[in-house]
């Protein structure tokens, strides 16, 4: 059995630039593009906690309360939520920056299920949570 490992030894915080290519016709982040970063956050804790190779198997449930505008800064936190045998449920909460006015609002929440995979692509046993 994997050494146990600390939530907090796996959270990632991830920044982005909204940029004319990440927007909408109403000059909003794209949802798939939003979706992009959140897989990829989740997948960096997934990846820290597990030291494997990781897949994502479900998301669960994705909120968006806000949307994010062209030339904003989003900062996207992922954290380890529970683990299984194999999988892991990652929570990703997202804010964003107007960076003009310096006004920060939670926009997004995201719950995900990762599972680690070993050399062969088969589930694999991830380290258990020490705290
Ligand atoms: C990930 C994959 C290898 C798992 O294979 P599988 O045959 O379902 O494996 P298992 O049934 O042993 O499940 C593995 C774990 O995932 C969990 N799981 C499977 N489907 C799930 C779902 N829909 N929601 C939550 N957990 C799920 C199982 O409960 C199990 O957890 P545990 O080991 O912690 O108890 C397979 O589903 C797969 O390849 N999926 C495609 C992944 C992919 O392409 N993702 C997008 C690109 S990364």
């Amino acid at each position: 059995m994997e050494k146990a490992k600390k939530i907090s030894d796996s959270e990632i915080e991830m920044v982005q630039l909204v940029l004319p290519n990440d927007v909408n016709l109403l000059n909003n982040l794209k949802g798939g593009q939003l979706m992009h970063w959140i897989d990829i956050a989740a997948a960096l804790t997934a990846s820290k906690h597990s030291e494997k190779y990781v897949a994502t198997v479900a998301i669960d449930s994705l909120y968006f309360r806000h949307p994010i505008r062209r030339g904003e800064m989003v900062k996207l936190q992922a954290r380890l939520v529970s683990v299984g045998k194999t999988s892991m449920r990652i929570k990703v909460t997202v804010w964003a920056e107007n960076l003009q006015t310096g006004a920060v609002i939670k926009t997004n929440e995201a719950n995900l299920v990762f599972v680690a995979l070993d050399e062969t692509g088969r589930p694999t046993r991830v380290p258990e949570i020490s705290e």
